[in-house]
């Protein structure tokens, strides 16, 4: 480990279990009594209902309870944001894995065997399977009131007056979709409780969603649900809204039959069923002078939503303000239109549809640097935002724009971009097999929540120190694999000034924390750990005036807290945490307290996009070198360097971690995970034929840059890391592969066919 931060080099809390496998997911929750649940799922992905038999179910050995829309105990609609979207299939079929029918039984075979004996029929219907054609005239429509859900926008100056500009570059961009891949699949277990209400045990990242959803499901009182996130195996979006349609699924179970059900999506119906990083495709215009300085751009960008509403809106409105990158742009329009189609369900996914605009804008750079004839580190010097440039798309004026330069100075010193790329062009014609290329991508990232969503921009953590000087801590922010809980308790030892290993912390009990609102855009470090500051902040008040009197000082200046010894610099002596407890406990002082953490109010214009999209912005950037093979199609990549302004490590094992996950997962997008879709069909819902990368497919090198600049408005000064860390590595792939291959490329994923198609004469075969 090279970047410790304020972590102490304890190990994570959570490490341990889950080496050991011992960590409880899940489909570890065993409950006296408990049922079996399935969900059969429609293969048709448009189609009406016609008939639908489930008597042969019902009377299978081991079954207790079949479900379908017409005796489903709850209320069908389910809608996250927009009322279009059914538990069960009540007549029309939208897309593949639509349910048609629950089943409860005795064993996960049982249930499994009387899945089969459901009869039913989905007459077939027309579908769009073509986000560029869904807005047709004569396309069908997915839901009835048209296939175009919204539209966001950005309007900045007049980019229209650009037009006469000495280099246009154009392109349309088609960018796949992703499978999250999580270890763990979907799943909740439910159990009734005596009293009427509901204890759920769930993989989630968002267990305040299952909560309310589940209470609005069942006509509830929010109080009479309580959700436990088990040890979550992996979310990286995919676990942010969808988990609430199993759990309602197993809460319809367990209501009819009044007993725990577990429901747990095999991995080829999770695969189907569950939300996918959106297909995107991106119209590019951009207008430049000779010199590289760019006059404006116009991009439309189309979101292939699937069936329903759920979250796409949400991640389209970020797509939508991301789409121009990090660039100071006097004339920007952006028209994002997040559209219905019978596709796979979008969703979340790490980046929330930046990775996909940048694809596009990082891909238009490099274009942009070849016409001039300048390098593509210098052509994001000339247009990249600085503090002489500091204002971003949205019209607003970046604190830290300095640090883009700064950015851009490590990234290139230290992944010898200059020596790289004299060497590939050395090594131009040496094997006609094999070509060499480097490409780099920056970006811009709104850690936290849109202006659109912030009203949920907020945390809690209860923080209780126990007589003997332990402490526990509850936060309202999720552990999925990133390393959230070991932040949190850094950030809690270190604010008491105790000891990491005294501090105590598990995954979320919505009974216990206040409502934090989501675990996502890389939110969790600046929201749970103001939150946990916080608190820490209020014990302090009461500790510290008692550690001040024991060293015989008049007030608690200067007084400090360091590895669990409290100090003055004039007192001879010291007094240890545990005294202080001891003495705070003598005096029946409150031990606990509730912190709590609210982003700030901010001015934003949906209608032009400008104004305060996000609180405050994180750098990233990453520079990709890559061997083709141009027979194959095989892309190897050698090395990568990610480069990161983090505002302060915090916890430097989970940082690292973070930038190798969102690495490895970033080139599994680029580069081989491809979601082949039969009319809506996933043809491969498996690891098999779904191609995710290995420990074989990790880059020999990847060289970390942390830039250490504290935010003012983070905890200890710490930004957030989680998705940054994925989102320029597929166009900085994309680029390398371009350079490559010595010509322009316009689609991800770059597997070995289209590579291979690639390498033959233009004009370049679109997928
Ligand atoms: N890393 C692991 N191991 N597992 C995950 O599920 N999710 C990603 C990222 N890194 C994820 C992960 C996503 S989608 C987000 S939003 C962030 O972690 C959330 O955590 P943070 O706010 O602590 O960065």
């Amino acid at each position: 480990m090279t970047h410790p931060g304020l972590n102490s080099g304890a190990p994570r809390p959570d490490a341990a279990a889950k080496a050991m496998g011992r960590a409880r997911y899940c489909a570890d929750v065993q409950l006296t009594g408990m049922l079996h649940g399935v969900i059969v799922p429609s293969p048709v992905s448009s189609g009406i209902l016609s008939e639908l038999d489930v008597s042969a179910a019902e009377a299978a050995p081991g079954v207790v309870a079949v479900l379908t829309a017409s005796n489903l105990p709850g209320n069908n609609r389910i809608g996250l944001i927009f009322d279009d979207q059914p538990l069960l299939v009540t007549d029309r079929v939208r897309m593949a894995g639509d349910r048609i029918a629950l089943i409860a039984a005795t064993t996960p075979e049982a249930a499994q065997r009387a899945a089969r004996l459901v009869k039913f029929i989905v007459d077939p219907l027309p579908g769009v399977h073509d986000v560029r054609r869904a807005l047709d005239e004569k396309s069908p429509l997915v839901q009835e009131q048209g296939n175009l859900l919204k539209e966001f926008f950005v309007k900045r100056g007049a980019p229209q007056t650009c037009r006469d500009a000495d280099i246009v570059l154009e392109d349309e961009f088609v960018i796949g979709g992703q499978e999250h891949a999580y270890l763990e699949t979907q799943g909740t277990v439910a159990e009734p409780q005596p009293d009427g209400t509901w204890v759920l045990h769930s993989t989630t990242q968002c267990p305040f969603y299952i909560r309310g959803r589940v209470a609005r499901f069942l006509g509830l009182p929010i109080s009479a649900v309580r959700v436990r996130q088990t040890v979550t195996g992996g979310g990286f979006g995919g676990k942010e809204d969808y988990p609430d349609e199993p759990a309602m699924c197993a809460v319809a179970l367990a209501k009819v039959t009044g007993r725990p059900v577990s429901l747990i999506l095999p991995r080829g119906q999770d695969m189907q069923m569950s939300t996918k990083r959106h297909a995107m495709v991106v119209r590019h215009k951009l207008y430049a002078n000779l010199d590289g300085r760019i006059r404006g751009v116009e991009i439309q960008v189309l979101v292939d939503a699937g069936a329903y509403g759920g979250l796409s809106t949400v991640v389209a409105e970020r797509a939508n303000i991301s789409s121009v990158g990090p660039y100071d742009i006097e004339h920007v329009s952006v028209l994002t239109q997040v559209i219905y189609t019978n596709n796979l369900f979008g969703g979340p996914y790490r980046g929330f549809g930046a990775p996909q605009v940048a694809a596009a804008h990082e891909a238009q750079m490099d274009r942009l640097a070849r016409t001039v004839g300048l390098d593509p580190f210098e052509i994001r010097r000339l247009n990249g935002v600085s503090a002489k440039h500091p204002e971003f798309t949205s019209g607003e004026t970046l604190a830290q724009a300095h640090l883009y330069g700064q950015l851009l100075d490590r990234l290139e010193a230290e992944s010898g971009w200059k020596r790289e790329k004299a060497a590939i062009a050395a090594s131009r014609d040496a094997d006609p097999d094999v070509c060499e290329g480097i490409g780099l991508a920056t970006i811009i990232y709104g850690v936290n929540l849109h202006w659109g969503g912030s009203r949920l921009d907020r945390g809690g953590a209860y923080v209780l120190i126990q007589a003997d000087g332990t402490v526990n801590v509850a936060v309202g922010i999720t552990e999925m694999g990133q390393g959230a809980l070991a932040a949190m308790r850094t950030i809690c030892a270190a604010a008491l000034g105790i000891d990491e290993t005294r501090v105590q912390i598990t995954e979320v009990d919505t009974a216990l924390v206040p409502d934090s609102g989501p675990t996502v855009a890389s939110r969790a470090t600046v929201s749970g750990g103001n939150a946990v500051v916080d608190a820490a902040r209020q014990l302090n008040e009461r500790l510290l005036p008692l550690a001040a009197g024991k060293l015989g000082r008049p007030g608690i200046d200067g007084v400090v807290c360091k590895g669990g010894v409290y100090s003055h610099p004039e007192a001879a002596g010291t007094v240890t945490f545990e005294e202080i407890v001891a003495l705070l406990y003598g005096r029946r002082q409150n031990p606990g307290a509730l912190g709590w953490f609210s982003a700030p109010d901010r001015v934003y214009d949906p209608a032009t996009g400008q104004g305060s999209a996000y609180a405050f912005y994180t750098f990233g950037g990453h520079v990709v070198r890559v061997r083709v093979d141009r027979a194959t199609g095989q892309v190897t990549v050698r090395e990568v360097t990610a480069a990161h302004d983090v505002g302060r490590v915090i916890h430097g094992l989970s940082a690292e971690g973070q930038v190798h996950g969102g690495v490895v997962q970033g080139l599994g997008w680029a580069l081989t995970e491809e979601l082949k879709l039969d009319g809506g069909h996933l043809k491969n819902p498996g690891f098999t034929d779904y191609l995710i990368p290995t420990s074989m497919d990790i880059p020999e090198k990847i060289n970390i840059i942390f830039l250490e600049e504290p935010e003012p408005q983070g905890p200890f000064g710490a930004k957030g890391l989680g998705e940054p860390t994925f989102i320029s590595v597929g166009a900085a792939t994309l680029n390398a592969v371009a350079h490559a291959l010595g010509r322009e490329v316009s689609c991800l994923p770059l597997t070995p066919e289209r590579v291979v198609q690639l390498t033959r004469p233009e004009p370049e075969e679109r997928p």
